[in-house]
């Protein structure tokens, strides 16, 4: 009579764990899963839902300052139409949504640069999967007229960061690869005018360059690349490596923000909408030789370098290989140590 209660008691509580984990296992993605390897505490977001979050800001807010085991924060689809800051004290965040264009974070302020991005990671240790961030200002660009400003979809000012399968869609200064080590991985990022600027240390692979200049004017001259390395031990750099550079309208590769400008583009397709010159000295006409702008092994009928400026630089490929290679972003591991495998 005792047994068989313990044997009813017994069989509940596996009926019971085996509910729970059919629940959870239904809640899983792919990309979840590796919570478990890593034990990713998870925070859900959804703006329809009234049991959860529903804004990203107020599941960010949620994690305890000074942070230091991975939080998963679980975004789901929709349009989030919020300003999203991380702090510089609420490291190891892993946000993740359920795809570009299908969790889309989307604001529309400008101007000062660095308190009107829709999103701003200041924290180190952050990766963003599957998130599609747009600066609505001057966007999408044939339907906006509002007068063309500085609008920046993302602001990177964390070390050791990784955005996997996001977009980053803008005109002018799209995304702010600000300052620390950076890793894009088959992420879109569009725009006109200097689109992707700053002073990271970064590398982008795989990645879609999509010019949008030409869909507000065919004349209109656009400008890839705007790199901010401002001295000779400054450690940034640009890299796109197997890129695809496209869009409408014709486009600089790069051109120098600041008197150390580093641009590299290697083994990239670059359609005919590079400017045959390739590159724009800026304010540094004079000065070209502190410039690194250099490609390797790129096809596609804007690789052709007979009308680049003299002042292209003319890199060994041991010396390509120094930026190419995931060691110019990563000597100590940190790109493994993720909670998501960004390499794939
Ligand atoms: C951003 O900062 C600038 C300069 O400090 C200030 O004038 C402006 O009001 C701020 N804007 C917002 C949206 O906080
Ligand atoms: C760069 O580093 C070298 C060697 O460490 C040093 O001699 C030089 O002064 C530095 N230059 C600048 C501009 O900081
Ligand atoms: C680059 O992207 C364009 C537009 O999406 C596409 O038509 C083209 O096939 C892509 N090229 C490569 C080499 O991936
Ligand atoms: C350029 O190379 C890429 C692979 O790096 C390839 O997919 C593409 O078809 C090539 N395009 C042309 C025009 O040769």
């Amino acid at each position: 009579m005792g047994g068989n209660i313990l044997q009813h008691v017994l069989m509940l509580v596996i009926w019971f764990t085996c509910f729970v984990l059919t629940i959870c296992e239904f809640q899983e993605t792919k990309l979840m899963r590796s919570r478990k390897l890593f034990g990713e505490r998870t925070i859900y977001v959804d703006a329809s839902s009234h049991s959860r979050f529903t804004t990203i800001q107020a599941a960010i807010d949620s994690v305890p300052t000074n942070n230091n085991d991975w939080v998963l924060i679980s975004i789901k689809a929709g349009i989030y139409n919020e300003r999203v800051v991380i702090p510089p004290d609420k490291p190891f965040i892993h946000m993740n949504g359920e795809g570009m264009g299908r969790t889309s974070v989307v604001w529309g302020a400008h101007e000062y640069m660095l308190n009107t991005s829709t999103f701003a990671s200041m924290a180190d240790n952050i990766v963003v999967s599957g998130i599609t961030f747009v600066n609505s200002y001057n966007y999408p660009p044939n339907k906006n007229k509002n007068p063309v400003k500085p609008a920046v979809a993302a602001m990177i000012s964390g070390d050791k960061s990784a955005y996997y399968k996001c977009s980053f869609l803008g005109y002018q200064d799209t995304l702010l690869d600000d300052q620390g080590r950076h890793y894009f991985k088959r992420c879109k990022i569009e725009g006109s005018i200097d689109f992707i600027f700053g002073s990271g240390q970064s590398i982008y692979e795989q990645c879609v360059i999509s010019v949008n200049g030409g869909v507000v004017s065919p004349d209109s001259i656009s400008y890839i690349a705007a790199n901010a390395r401002s001295s000779e031990n400054d450690s940034s750099g640009f890299v796109f490596k197997r890129c695809n550079v496209t869009g409408a309208g014709t486009a600089y590769l790069g051109r120098a923000w600041k008197a150390y400008s580093r641009v590299i583009y290697s083994n990239s397709f670059l359609s005919d909408n590079v400017i045959p010159q390739g590159w724009d000295a800026w304010d540094f006409v004079g000065q070209e030789n502190q410039l690194t702008f250099a490609e390797y092994g790129c096809n596609g009928s804007g690789s052709d370098k007979s009308y680049r400026v003299k002042w292209e630089k003319n890199l060994s490929p041991m010396e390509f290989l120094a930026f190419t290679s995931n060691a110019y972003i990563d000597t100590d591991g940190w790109i493994q140590k993720l909670p998501l495998n960004v390499l794939d």
